[in-house]
């Protein structure tokens, strides 16, 4: 027989979700919100936050939305403040935020250069270092962080973004041996390309677009959002209690291997 806490594992819990106005974040926030958790939606546009604590708060759910630019040290703590204040706890963190900059080394500033770093790896640490007290606080919790694909396979045009997401993944097996012993665990998840409003609209913008998925990825198709969402959110909830320090590609087996067509001929 099922009981209302299998459907709502994350109820009296607080997930704090950066970026969370559009794409994945919104997507985990969702998610998250869909299991019995209250979320806290960061974003540096308020209106986007609203816009998914008003999704959210329509099916029930609950959710505040904050402002917070993640390259803002001053504004991590008020997202913590603004999480007490409502929930009065943080179970779990998303650190969702990032982009990357078509450049390559030589194309790039040292703006360009520390814009990127700053954005993709300095925010995981910044969010992290103010949230893991809370963490402790309530006996553990956990932390998950979004890197990239490009974290593991280097992307043509992509440097300084590879070279953080990269980072994000050493971050995070850091993170996990020196928090163990406080029972929070902090794992990270490599999405392949995702079908986010972002994407689609770039993509619309790009002539001849629908050939560019030729050799995306083995399953050879975009990911949804929510299909990266709900790893993430596993890998937050209690059926992942002995994972930590852990890389989990979503990714349709890009990472998975190189195809060498010669040997279809074989
Ligand atoms: N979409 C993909 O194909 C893809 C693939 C691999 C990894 N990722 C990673 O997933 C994460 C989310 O990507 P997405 O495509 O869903 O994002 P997105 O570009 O759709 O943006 C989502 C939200 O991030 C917010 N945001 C931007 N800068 C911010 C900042 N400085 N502080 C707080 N919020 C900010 C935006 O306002 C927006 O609401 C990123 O870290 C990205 O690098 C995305």
């Amino acid at each position: 027989m099922s009981s209302p806490s299998m459907h709502q594992p994350f109820r009296g819990r607080t997930a704090v979700v950066t970026a969370a106005g559009a794409g994945i974040g919104r997507a985990i926030a969702v998610e998250w919100s869909a299991r019995g958790g209250a979320v806290v939606a960061a974003d540096v546009d308020i209106r986007a936050a609203r816009a998914t604590a008003a999704q959210i708060r329509d099916r029930g759910g609950e959710c505040i939305a904050v402002a917070a630019d993640v390259t803002d040290s001053s504004a991590v703590p008020d997202v913590v403040d603004a999480a007490l204040a409502d929930y009065d706890r943080v179970d779990a963190l998303f650190n969702v935020a990032g982009a990357s900059l078509p450049k390559r080394v030589d194309e790039m500033d040292d703006a360009d250069w520390y814009r990127v770093i700053d954005l993709n790896l300095t925010s995981v640490y910044r969010a992290s270092k103010h949230v893991i007290p809370q963490l402790r606080r309530v006996g553990g919790g956990s932390i998950v962080n979004i890197s990239s694909t490009a974290g593991i396979l280097a992307e043509n045009r992509c440097s300084a973004y590879s070279a953080a997401k990269a980072g994000v993944l050493m971050l995070t097996r850091n993170m996990a041996m020196d928090y163990a012993p406080d029972n929070i665990r902090v794992n990270a998840v490599c999405p392949g390309s995702t079908m986010t409003p972002r994407i689609k609209d770039y993509l619309e913008r790009v002539p001849g677009h629908g050939s560019l998925l030729d050799g995306l990825c083995p399953m050879n198709r975009y990911a949804e959002p929510e299909e990266i969402a709900r790893p993430a959110v596993f890998l937050a909830s209690d059926e992942a209690s002995y994972i930590t320090g852990a890389t989990l590609a979503v990714d349709g087996g890009l990472t998975a291997g190189k195809h060498f067509a010669i040997f279809e001929d074989a």
